[in-house]
């Protein structure tokens, strides 16, 4: 089965509003003319009105970073789901291992993000991964399972197979460390199977799931071609235009 690759930028809390702008219009410029791959950007929230407006008829894609499940109401410095989709996104990163470590995210919190983001047509990227002593003590594949498990616990089979999956080891975002390929495929397959005992097997092939942790323009190609690695969510070399771009055209060349 192929599955379309999507390439996405977490740009978390870095740049400033004039370079968060030329960014995207480069990203923009750049990356919106291949036709095999999906790409997102994710900027800072208060960067995602201006971005929008600068991809209006563009095929690039606009993720927040977080969002809260209700529509609105007394949650400060919240966004809703209702906001971003007015504001013009397409996807919502949740449950990045970030916000899972300094902002109390639970895998409960994650799974009601994911409900109310397909209430609202927007596309969740559900961040999942073990941290290095969770992968020491052989508990990778039991951490994955769970948070994947929770995050799509309220999702009918067609919402599921909208959803997009980042697989991410803590370890290895933004340390410079990637899992290897053959580790990362590995967790993928798992992730799949799971998916599969979860759905079934037909819904489990349409998912995308992404690996992320330290990719870059060296690493990508052998990544990408592991059989159930179907992008990447990256943060550092998403920050430049060349290195972003180098990511999304890596396939120019390339047939899975
Ligand atoms: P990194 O971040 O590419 O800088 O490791 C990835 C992420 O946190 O999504």
């Amino acid at each position: 089965m192929s599955r379309r690759p999507v390439i996405a930028g977490n740009w978390k809390m870095n740049l400033s509003a004039d370079d968060a702008i030329a960014l995207a219009a480069a990203v923009r410029d750049r990356c919106g003319r291949f036709r095999d791959v999906d790409v997102v950007i994710a900027p800072q929230g208060m960067m995602l009105w201006p971005i929008a407006r600068r991809l209006e008829g563009s095929p690039v894609g606009l993720a927040a970073q977080n969002c809260h499940w209700a529509d609105k109401g007394a949650y400060t410095g919240e966004f809703s789901p209702v906001q971003l989709k007015e504001t013009g996104c397409t996807h919502v990163i949740i449950g990045h291992s970030e916000r899972r470590q300094y902002f109390g995210e639970t895998d409960e919190g994650v799974g009601k993000k994911a409900r109310a983001l397909h209430d609202h047509g927007l596309i969740p990227i559900l961040c999942v991964g073990e941290s290095l002593q969770q992968r020491e003590s052989g508990q990778t594949i039991a951490v994955v399972s769970s948070q994947v498990a929770a995050g799509v616990a309220e999702l009918s089979d067609d919402e599921l197979a909208e959803t997009i999956i980042a697989y991410e080891p803590v370890w290895a975002i933004g340390t410079g460390l990637t899992a290897s390929p053959e580790q990362a495929q590995d967790v993928h397959l798992e992730i799949r199977n799971l998916l599969s005992r979860l759905a079934n097997e037909a819904t489990a092939q349409r998912v995308r799931i992404q690996y992320g942790g330290s990719v870059k323009p060296s690493n990508v190609r052998e990544l990408m071609s592991q059989a159930d690695i179907d992008g990447a969510l990256v943060g550092g070399a998403s920050l430049t235009i060349d290195s972003f771009a180098q990511l999304v055209a890596h396939r120019e060349d390339f047939d899975k």
